[in-house]
């Protein structure tokens, strides 16, 4: 059985319905900080899995199920992940992701569970000395959520040669899109994502889409980021999933579409695709942003064989098809 942590979350839950799909058995552990039950409800609808409400900050919430169910490997996406909250609030982000991780290896290597699938993230490398963004680039966070993310790995690579516990780490860059026909998509209860927030705009007349800045040194003066499509995404934990158990061999993968687009471009894209226009306005740049992400992630298409299937377009479609779903909730 495979435990999935934060699978009530946007990117734990497609990454659960993509192991479900492939007949694998899941267990899917969340505290509710930030997924959902009624996400946990609808894959119950559909698929057979088991659900365990708990905590990673408190270790026998985790110790339970190593204890009681038989577990081979976990896929751990619980953690926060706002990049500027975390520079108001890193106390959170540092107990959260790092001692709540940290309780989660111990408990592994004390039962013996010894392989892991994180998610890390682009954050982690900062300012891009070189584009595009290779395994090997310089890892130097801006922010506290991406230094968690640095840590973690560090900490991931001091298990593997002290305990044996082989770990994939996964670099995302900017996940975009919904498995809407699943009934699951990307649902923050703060919204500060691009793609949702421009959709928002379309779908609440209250509210404004706010462009964070446009004086950085790109072409339109709006920050450029890699953006993946979370279908996509999620098929790359299947295969490093099964390239862990083939090879035991701990590794590192960037993941990203290898194009990238500034803000402006997202918006228009956006605009083009809904036929409208959108009111927008372009206000000061938000902490703890770099002004180019862009990765290079021809090590997961070789060594995984991994491929984007995903257009731009088809991904900001089924994000307003889900939008429109969460209208409901
Ligand atoms: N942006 C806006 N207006 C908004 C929301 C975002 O202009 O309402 C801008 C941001 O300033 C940034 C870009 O759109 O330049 C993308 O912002 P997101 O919030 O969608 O994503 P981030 O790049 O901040 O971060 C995301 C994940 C992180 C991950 C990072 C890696 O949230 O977990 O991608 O690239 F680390």
């Amino acid at each position: 059985m495979i435990l999935i942590t934060g699978g009530a979350g946007y990117i734990g839950s497609h990454c659960a319905v993509e192991f479900l799909k492939n007949d694998y058995e899941i267990l899917i552990f969340d505290n509710f900080s930030k997924g959902h039950r009624e996400i946990i409800e609808n894959l119950k609808l559909k698929y057979n899995i088991v659900f365990v409400e708990g905590d990673l900050r408190n270790k026998a919430d985790i110790d339970f199920v190593f204890k009681n169910y038989k577990i081979d490997a976990v896929i751990h996406f619980a953690a926060f992940s706002e990049v500027s909250n975390s520079v108001l609030k890193p106390d959170i982000y540092y107990e959260n992701n790092v001692l709540g991780t940290l309780n989660l290896l111990n408990s592994m290597v004390e039962n013996n569970v010894l392989s892991i699938i994180f998610s890390s993230s682009a954050a982690i490398y900062g300012e891009a000395k070189h584009i595009p963004i290779n395994e090997q680039h310089s890892l130097k966070p801006i922010n506290p959520y991406g230094k968690t993310k640095y840590i973690v790995e560090e900490m991931l690579e001091d298990y593997d040669r002290a305990y044996g516990l082989k770990s994939i780490k996964l670099r995302y860059f900017n996940v975009i899109g919904a498995d809407y026909e699943e009934n699951i998509g990307e649902w923050h209860d703060v919204e500060t994502h691009l793609v949702p927030n421009i959709l928002k705009s379309v779908l609440k007349k209250d509210f404004i889409f706010k462009i964070f800045g446009d004086d950085y040194k790109t072409d339109d003066g709006t920050c450029v980021r890699d953006y993946v499509d979370v279908r996509d995404l999620v098929y790359a934990h299947f295969l490093a999933y099964k390239y862990l158990k083939d090879y035991k061999k701990s590794d590192i993968f960037n993941l990203g579409s290898n194009k990238g687009y500034s803000v402006k471009e997202i918006y228009d894209t956006v605009c083009e695709i809904l036929n409208c226009k959108i009111p927008y306005e372009v206000v000061k740049r938000r902490n703890g942003d770099p002004q180019i992400l862009l990765a290079d992630s021809n090590k997961a298409r070789n060594v995984l064989n991994w491929s984007t299937k995903k257009t731009l377009t088809e991904s900001i479609q089924s994000a307003y098809e889900w939008e429109k779903i969460l209208k409901n909730y």
